[in-house]
């Protein structure tokens, strides 16, 4: 089958099953093109939770599933590529978070939404990289255990300094691996482009940028700017939109490794298959799903 037959196969079966497809902002081109949403971690859980779809494809990676499952149980929800999972997510496990409460007794524990159903259910709230600050912020608590990803919980501390932070030390391989030496590189190269990162990179790497936020907030800052030249410090499938929506704007990738391997898995091919076959399902277990709802359903409140 050729692209456009996979696409209007595609577009067949999801009006038969009464599907919708979401996209992250990592998915590869064509994926993105054909889904009904493209977004970041929180605009995709935003949508999944008010979706009246029986069927969501999930182009992503497991633990973005896994939250579309919780928010919306009695839906199906299916994720093209099995093994698409999220190595900062497998940085931390229940049993580690229990042990870490009972370190810090009193202390809220926060978890980014990179993490899995079972750790979700053992936190307080979850939040994402669009409204970490917000939501803890917004909690009585002066203590905060934030986990995995320390690179964001670095950035989350220095912005809320009245707070005490019990960082994990999770991070993520593909924003962690780019060092100020190469920040330093590219912008002598473009002196007069401006640096946007995602709160995922090194704090060295994050002091240097003119703007830190979120995938989805990268690429509204860069389209309402005025400015005329960006470097992009996060994964390049942001470069997609960003090229597509501002053709008289020019983006440079901070670093050409700026690849997630595990958000390139899902392909057209594998988006036809899932709907083709309802493959893969995602589940969660009933008490854990109860019990990581009440993290993200705390989260969508205060995070609005
Ligand atoms: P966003 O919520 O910014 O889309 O980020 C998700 C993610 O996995 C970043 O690596
Ligand atoms: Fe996980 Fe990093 Fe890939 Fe995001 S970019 S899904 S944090 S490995």
């Amino acid at each position: 089958m050729d692209k456009s037959e996979l696409i209007s196969h595609i577009q067949k079966q999801k009006k038969e099953r009464n599907a919708v497809i979401v996209a992250h902002n990592y998915q590869v081109d064509e994926v993105q093109e054909i889904a009904d949403l493209v977004g970041d971690s929180f605009a995709l859980s935003r949508y999944c939770a008010k979706s009246d779809a029986e069927v969501i494809v999930f182009c992503g990676v497991h633990f973005m599933a896994e939250s579309a499952v919780i928010l919306s149980p009695e839906k199906t929800v299916l994720l093209p590529e099995i093994d698409a999972g999220c190595p900062m997510a497998d940085m931390i496990t229940a049993e580690d978070l229990r042990e870490e409460k009972k370190k810090h007794p009193g202390a809220a524990a926060v978890c980014y939404i990179n993490t899995s159903a079972e750790v979700k259910a053992e936190c307080d709230v979850c939040c994402t990289s669009s409204n970490a600050v917000k939501v803890i912020k917004a909690l009585e608590e002066k203590d905060i255990i934030f986990v995995p990803d320390q690179n964001l919980g670095h950035y989350v501390a220095s912005m809320i300094p009245e707070k005490n932070f019990f960082l994990w030390k999770g991070f993520c391989p593909t924003h962690h691996r780019v060092k100020p030496e190469t920040v330093r590189e590219v912008k002598e190269r473009i002196p007069d482009a401006l640096l946007l990162v995602h709160p995922e990179c090194r704090p060295e790497v994050v002091k240097m940028a003119d703007f830190v936020g979120s995938t989805r907030q990268i690429i509204d800052y860069a389209a309402s700017s005025p400015a005329k030249k960006f470097i992009i410090g996060t994964e390049m499938g942001v470069m997609y939109k960003l090229k597509k929506d501002n053709p008289d704007k020019t983006f440079y990738l901070l670093d050409k490794g700026f690849v997630c391997p595990n958000m390139k898995k899902t392909t057209l091919r594998s988006v036809y298959d899932a709907l083709n076959e309802m493959k893969y399902r995602i589940t969660v277990d009933k008490d854990i799903s109860e019990r990581a709802k009440k993290a993200l359903d705390r989260m969508l409140e205060l995070a609005g």
